[in-house]
């Protein structure tokens, strides 16, 4: 393989892919199997979802922490399956409690479908995430996805209880994206390592490494909620102010503000739209008091720390992917 040669070189983006796709491939097979249920609505939104694409970022990651530490057997395999669909089930209620219409460039399934109906179907797939998972018979997995479960659903609840507020500390702001993202993130690594074969010290740093990049990852998305393209990104720009949302590139620049621009964000948080204070004036702002640069600084630590700890492991095609996922994570733009 041509990376074995480049040592010390960071590997692409197609070079990670390529290590676990035919890992990958499998736990698509899974997803399609596994994604049928007995009412016809239900298995049409997986499909809706799971055809729109998606990067699949969370079973390459266990797929990597399993094949770094361990090996990849059909638990294996079965775990990728459970973290798609747990994906899956809260990205359907994170619609739902949005209000969003578009979801990985197409319309959402509580647009398509309705509201009650997305839910119950968001209900189907976290269900079926636990049934696949009960098949191995093991505590430890299950009290991981059951504890990841409870973290999310504490989430959305911080963000509710946020939404609309000017004054979010960057502290709240923190707690939040640990709960709603980098949880699962972490799991995901552990669940490859542990049902790989890994042993204990092996999963818990895998964990910890995979903490911070989901805090990246999450830091990333809120600034490209901001700087991205609609088509790029598969959902509309400017979203989260809209929906009521104070992420960092914002609670930064709200630190440094004037009150006349102060008002201006608490008009759209308000209004929850871009009527009376453009979407452009709203960048302009966060863009006068660095707030995109400082986030993008606040990731670039996390990731800084997930490569120390990767460092931590022997080298090998996998350690490398690993540590070149980091800047994946930094430099996407979807
Ligand atoms: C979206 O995750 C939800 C967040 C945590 C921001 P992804 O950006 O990984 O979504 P897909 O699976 O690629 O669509
Ligand atoms: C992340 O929340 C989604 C979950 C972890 C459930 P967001 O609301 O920020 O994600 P997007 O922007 O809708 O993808
Ligand atoms: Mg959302
Ligand atoms: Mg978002």
């Amino acid at each position: 393989m041509a990376f074995l040669s480049r040592l010390g070189q960071s590997l692409t983006a197609k070079e990670i892919f390529d290590l676990v796709k035919d890992d990958l491939r499998l736990v698509e097979k899974d997803l399609s199997v596994e994604s049928v249920a007995g009412v016809e609505s239900a298995t049409a939104i997986a499909a809706h979802l799971q055809s729109g694409g998606g990067k699949r970022l969370r079973p390459i990651l266990l797929l990597l922490a399993a094949r770094m530490t361990g090996q990849v057997n059909p638990a294996v395999i079965h775990m990728g399956t459970v973290v798609e669909l747990i994906h899956a089930a809260t990205l359907i209620h994170d619609d739902v409690i949005d209000m969003a219409e578009t979801r990985r460039g197409r319309p959402s399934s509580n647009v398509v479908w309705g509201n009650h109906t997305a839910v119950l179907a968001g209900d189907w797939l976290y269900m079926q995430a636990f049934q696949i998972a009960l098949r191995e018979r093991n505590f430890h997995v299950l009290d991981m996805l059951i504890n990841l479960t409870q973290m999310m659903v504490e989430g959305e609840l911080l963000q509710l209880e946020r939404l609309g507020k000017i004054a979010v500390s960057e502290a709240d702001y923190m707690q939040l994206i640990d709960r709603k993202t980098a949880c699962l993130f972490s799991v995901c690594a552990k669940l490859g390592a542990h049902v790989g074969g890994a042993e204990e010290s092996a999963e818990t740093r895998l964990g910890d490494y995979a903490w911070n990049l989901g805090i990246a990852f999450q830091l990333v998305d809120d600034v490209l909620d901001f700087t991205a393209r609609e088509k790029t990104l598969g959902k509309p720009v400017g979203g989260d102010l809209r929906e009521g949302k104070v992420t960092l590139p914002l609670i930064y620049a709200l630190q440094s503000a004037s009150a006349e621009e102060r008002s201006q964000i608490a008009r759209v948080l308000s209004d929850r739209s871009y009527d009376a204070v453009s979407f452009a004036s709203v960048l302009a702002m966060i863009e006068r008091h660095r707030g995109v640069a400082r986030v993008r600084e606040r990731a670039q630590h996390f990731t800084d720390r997930a490569r120390a700890i990767i460092n931590t492991f022997p080298d090998s095609p996998y350690q490398r992917a690993l540590l070149a996922v980091t800047d994946l994570v930094i430099d996407r733009d979807s």
